[in-house]
């Protein structure tokens, strides 16, 4: 047999001289080595920690500096001497951002980064349906794949405190059980696809308005119950792999060197292993940052090696200022996450644009609307009796995916309200349009914040001249038609739904109640579509349109999952995941009129309202809200058995089910949410009146029941309880409420929890 090494051709092993063969033993054998001395860290059938470990061991102390903070806008440096990637991210949380520029917010100017725009985060809580958030992470982690991603900056999960919070569009709503639920299930969908979740913003960023220095006052129950659950499971439950620390303080330090939050809560009590970065420019001190908690630098408007976390990183350490453990252990958690998405690995392929992910675009969308006034069952639209449609508002051919903040998306395309409604129309009806109200041209300044944000001026005088001129042209339109559907609602231009800044009303803006006001009296068939992802007033027209339609910002599907559901192809499915107040002043976080509880005064923001945020708040002070929290109709009619509450286990590992068959009584398909709420009787403690703890979607053809099954545990029923710090059940009783809103209760069971326990951390 002859050996072969390259050009080299040797003769059998027996015919050489013994020293010769020890000699040529030595070279074959170290070239038959190399491989088996190939790095332990790029063995893949190695455990993650061991070759996190062999990595880092590896390391200079600059390369380690070169891992904890950023290189360009949306990386950090890698080790190139070893191969190691730079770790690549990009926002989310709705789709892969647009490329930008390595050292400016400046797009790269590429024609690879056209994406597929999902809806909101708003929009997807109001599907109340997870197995859409699953597939939703899906998408992401697919395209995120193909860009090369390792890290998607998604889901933000923070609570809708205010109603005119800025970002309240990006997130899931006010209640933490329904973020938990949506947090995790999206975490899941994208991580399962090689690509780290980043979970944000860590923790209270619950206001645009000074965020980036507001102190927040809160009670640690309000904190542990409200604030925090959805970060607790995003990391307890989905094992998410990276956390973004907010901007603002929270008791007197920046949320991404904040001890407590950081080292003692996420890393201590809940076991977080992965990284956590800054948001961009939320650093402020080496040592603060380094000492806090802080793993990875991002966004800091300084050169890059005069961040935080570079140079001046490099020298304390050097001199013996700061200990090296703590950066070897960042080091790790950098790693640790670049490893988990198998980037030196090799991924799977990714995949941008494609149908499937389109389709999961509108089904999010179309499952997202909710119906919320539907008298004289206006809705679904016939076509066989509609043959001229006006089509009214500015937010019917307004593009939205492109704006709005860091969310942003360089959609491949959208399909506008108007559009969807014209191709669904299909030629069989007239549709006609007038604009109805114009936004104030908004002019750009030439600044840009540090979240990359164009900042903007508005032209408010010529908003005016307008308005009168497109409400008479709108009235004329809705005259000659069957149908009038104002699209309307906010949008993501400056004080609107948009990052940086919060809303400066509950109002719709531009005119609109004047104008949905006078196109209904013109057109007693009018329909109005608001897209929004926050809470807007109503009542100066509500009582006159007969239909009224919640659609979000739908992504790149808005107009054809609009369609859907104007023409009845989609039975409305979605539940309001935010209370409507009738004004401001019953919204909790601006009862009081007080500075002290929104914006803040004296740089501090005092959360006195406590546990009481959303519907926990109209429910104790019995205050009749636009729309409950959980509403949303259908184009059928769905019944409720009576409940079966069984349970096993006591203590931690409580186990309670509650059963009930749901039938659809009407003669459409639907779908119909089931939502459980608890409601504590002869409670130790201050309890909000009602809380949901559980929910499930069932789809039912027209006369057709399903069994539905809703668990609890002992966390369910349990309060944080500050002075053991930890959380614990009181043996109360509890009434359990099934039905479908926070307001329509169906179906009510007694249960008692069967003894006091205090569970484990
Ligand atoms: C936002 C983050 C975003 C980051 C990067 C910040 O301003 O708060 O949510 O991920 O910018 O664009």
């Amino acid at each position: 047999m002859q050996l072969s090494i390259g050009p080299l051709t040797l003769p059998p092993f027996s015919a050489r001289a013994p020293r010769t063969v020890a000699l040529l033993l030595c070279f074959v054998g170290l070239i038959a080595a190399a491989p088996a001395q190939a790095p332990r860290f790029r063995d893949a059938a190695l455990p993650l920690d061991e070759r996190v470990e062999d990595l880092l061991s590896r390391l200079t102390l600059e390369e380690k500096i070169a891992l904890v903070h950023a290189d360009t806008k949306f990386t950090n440096a890698g080790v190139p001497r070893l191969g190691i990637p730079p770790l690549r991210m990009s926002d989310g949380p709705h789709g892969v951002r647009e490329e930008i520029s390595p050292d400016s917010w400046k797009p790269a100017g590429r024609t690879d980064d056209f994406a597929t725009a999902l809806p909101v985060g708003a929009a997807l809580a109001a599907t109340w349906n997870v197995d859409l958030a699953r597939a939703y992470g899906g998408v992401i982690a697919a395209e995120a794949r193909q860009r090369g991603k390792h890290i998607m900056l998604t889901p933000g999960v923070n609570i809708v405190r205010t109603p005119l919070g800025g970002r309240n569009f990006e997130y899931f709503g006010e209640d933490p059980w329904l973020a938990s639920r949506f947090a995790v299930a999206t975490i899941q969908g994208l991580q399962a696809g090689d690509v780290a979740a980043c979970v944000k913003h860590f923790a209270l960023n619950n206001q645009e308005r000074y965020r980036g220095s507001i102190d927040v006052v809160v009670s640690e129950r309000a904190l542990r119950e409200l604030y925090l659950p959805a970060f607790e499971a995003a990391v307890r439950e989905a094992g998410v792999l990276s956390v973004m620390g907010a901007y603002n303080k929270y008791l007197g330090a920046h949320c991404c060197e904040n001890d407590r939050l950081l080292n003692r809560i996420l890393k201590g009590e809940w076991g977080f292993r992965g990284l956590v970065m800054s948001d961009w420019n939320a650093v402020h001190g080496t040592r603060e940052a380094f000492l806090g908690g802080l793993d990875l630098e991002m966004g800091t408007r300084k050169p890059f090696d005069e961040f935080y976390f570079a140079r001046p990183l490099l020298e304390a350490v050097k001199r013996g200022d700061l200990p090296l453990a703590p950066l070897d252990d960042k080091v790790r958690r950098n790693l640790r996450v670049l490893l988990a998405t198998r980037a030196l690995d090799g991924r799977a392929p990714g995949a941008m644009n494609t149908p499937e992910h389109q389709a999961v675009a509108r089904q999010v969308a179309a499952e997202s609307i909710v119906l919320l006034k539907n008298s004289a069952d206006l809705l679904p639209l016939d076509l066989a009796r509609v043959k001229t449609i006006a089509v009214i508002g500015d937010n019917a051919t307004r593009l939205q995916c492109h704006a709005g903040g860091s969310s942003a998306i360089k959609a491949l395309y959208e399909i506008t309200p108007l559009a969807g409604i014209i191709e669904r129309v299909g030629g069989r009806a007239t549709v006609i349009h007038a604009a109805g109200y114009q936004p104030p041209v908004e002019r750009g300044t030439g600044k840009i914040d540090a979240a990359g944000i164009a900042q903007t001026e508005l032209d408010a005088a010529a908003e005016k001249a307008a308005a009168n001129e497109l409400i008479d042209r709108a009235v004329a339109a809705a005259r000659l038609a069957d149908v009038a559907i104002v699209v309307g609602g906010l949008n993501h231009g400056r004080d609107q739904d948009a990052e940086g800044a919060d809303r400066l009303s509950l109002a719709l803006p531009f005119g609109q109640d004047e104008l949905i006001a006078r196109v209904a009296a013109a057109n007693p068939h009018t329909v109005v579509v608001l897209v929004a992802g926050s809470p807007v007033a109503m009542d100066p027209w509500l009582e006159r349109p007969p239909s009224v339609v919640l659609a979000w910002y739908g992504g790149m599907e808005a107009g054809h999952a609009l369609a859907d559901v104007l023409f009845g192809d989609v039975n409305p499915s979605g539940k309001l995941p935010v209370t409507f107040p009738r004004r401001l002043a019953d919204s909790p976080t601006h009862a009081s009129g007080s500075v002290r509880n929104y914006p803040g005064e004296n740089g501090r923001v005092f959360y006195d309202e406590d546990l009481l945020v959303g519907y926990r708040w109209f429910d104790a002070k019995a205050i009749e809200p636009l729309f409950p929290f959980g509403h949303g109709l259908s184009y059928t009619k769905f019944d409720f058995s009576p409940l079966r509450v069984s349970s096993t286990g006591s203590g931690a590992d409580l186990r309670v089910t509650v059963e009930c068959e749901v039938r659809n009584s009407g003669l459409r398909a639907g779908a119909e949410v089931v939502q459980l709420y608890i409601e504590p009787v002869g409670a130790d403690v201050e309890r909000p009146p009602q809380e949901l703890k559980a929910f499930a979607k069932v789809a039912l053809a027209p006369g057709e029941s399903k069994p539905v099954r809703l668990t609890l545990d002992a966390r369910s029923f349990a309060t944080y309880d500050p002075t053991v710090s930890a959380w614990r059940v009181a043996a109360a009783a509890f009434r359990l409420h099934v039905g479908g809103s926070s307001r329509d209760r169906r179906q009510t069971v007694e249960f008692h929890p069967p003894a006091a326990v205090v569970l484990p951390r």
